[in-house]
């Protein structure tokens, strides 16, 4: 299986180095890079120079024979026609997130895949990040009971990076870039509808996008979701805050630091009240070790190259492809109601 990269940027780059990896472990379902395609010529020998081939217009992609998928990982306004393009040229897509700029411009590329045969999906890849299978292993477990409550987090101080990015005709904002993500998984996590959700973005950068969100999601079995993305915070905070009616999960980072609190004794015979500020607690104060257990997380990592060996057997036909567009059309749908609310400074009722 032979794929080329059209758009040899960031993220390009990256899949090129990850492919390299995945090539090196000679996995049973091979998927090598045919060559790449950019327009910036600084990037084409970039690429010349890590060994790649240069395709020197998208039509001599179409044309070769050699190459049976693309990997569209090029800015998100261009993804809908490349991927009509490659589809009407019989070839496999991997498109990278957010599949498009609108719900209707997915389904557009979806029905394009379907005319012309060819398998299309996209790269949701947070799925397989080891800190969210570790949070989807605890509200699985019930390690700290029955989680009512979640935080999903990420923050940065860096603004939004480079110039696209800042475009909304060019599907900038932050939303679209990590909330597609942290949506992605929160409906992978938890088996319900989401029937409410509220909204509201940040324009701290005074750009014409989004430079952060903050996304409160209600599911119908009861959990609620706050996601947050910032770009303008310079402080560290918890990537994950998992509450359950028996304990509480933190997972720090993407280096799994964090740990769990499991409560053993529910009214802690032994809580002693403190001073706070120019008041005195025991509400907040913390609870007595013998009424509370401590556990490291229980850490799941994903299988590496997971989402490349999926892509392969499913352009093989052996197995299904992992991210579905049901699933695809879903985060959509959920983004598209988060920007009315942030438009309307509303409470969206829904069933989505
Ligand atoms: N899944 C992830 O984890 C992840 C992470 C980062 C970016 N992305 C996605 O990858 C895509 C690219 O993002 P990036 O950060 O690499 O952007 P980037 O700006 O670094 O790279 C984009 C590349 O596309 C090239 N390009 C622009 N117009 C082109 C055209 N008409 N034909 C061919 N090439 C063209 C540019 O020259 C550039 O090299 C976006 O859709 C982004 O959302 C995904």
């Amino acid at each position: 299986m032979k794929l080329a990269i059209i758009g040899y940027g960031g993220m390009g780059s990256y899949h090129a180095e990850l492919l390299g990896q995945y090539a090196s472990t000679a996995p049973a379902d091979p998927l090598e890079i045919s060559g790449i395609y950019d327009i910036d010529p600084a990037r084409v020998q970039a690429a010349k120079e890590r060994g790649l081939r240069a395709f020197s217009s998208p039509e001599e992609i179409w044309q070769d024979k050699d190459t049976q998928a693309v990997l569209l990982a090029v800015p998100n306004d261009l993804h809908a026609p490349y991927a009509e393009a490659a589809a009407a040229a019989g070839k496999h897509i991997l498109c990278e997130k957010p599949v498009a700029l609108s719900t209707a411009q997915a389904q557009e590329m979806y029905a394009a895949a379907k005319e012309h045969g060819v398998l299309f999906t996209v790269h949701q890849n947070r799925r397989w990040d080891d800190d969210f299978l570790t949070v989807r292993g605890i509200i699985e477990s019930g390690v700290i009971g029955d989680v009512y409550k979640i935080e999903s987090r990420v923050v940065g101080s860096n603004g939004i990076p480079g110039a696209w990015r800042k475009e909304k005709a060019r599907g900038g904002g932050m939303m679209l870039d990590w909330g597609v993500h942290l949506i992605d998984q929160i409906l992978q996590a938890i088996p319900s509808k989401v029937v409410r959700l509220y909204c509201e973005y940040s324009y701290i950068y005074g750009e014409e996008v989004d430079d952060g969100c903050d996304l409160v999601l209600h599911f119908k079995n009861g959990i609620s979701v706050r996601i947050v993305v910032a770009t303008d915070c310079f402080r560290h905070l918890p990537r994950w805050m998992v509450y359950g009616i028996d304990g509480t999960a933190v997972v720090e980072d993407w280096d799994l630091s964090g740990g769990v609190t499991r409560v053993i004794e529910r009214e802690d015979k032994n809580l002693v009240g403190m001073r706070a500020g120019n008041g005195f607690t025991k509400t907040m104060a913390q609870r007595s070790h013998s009424s509370v257990q401590k556990l490291p997380l229980p850490v799941v990592h994903a299988e590496p190259f997971a989402f490349y060996k999926n892509f392969a057997r499913a352009c093989a036909g052996k197995e299904r492809i992992a991210v579905r567009e049901e699933e695809v059309l879903r985060v959509f749908r959920v983004m598209e109601y988060a920007a009315k609310s942030a438009e309307e400074h509303v409470v969206i009722d829904a069933e989505i």
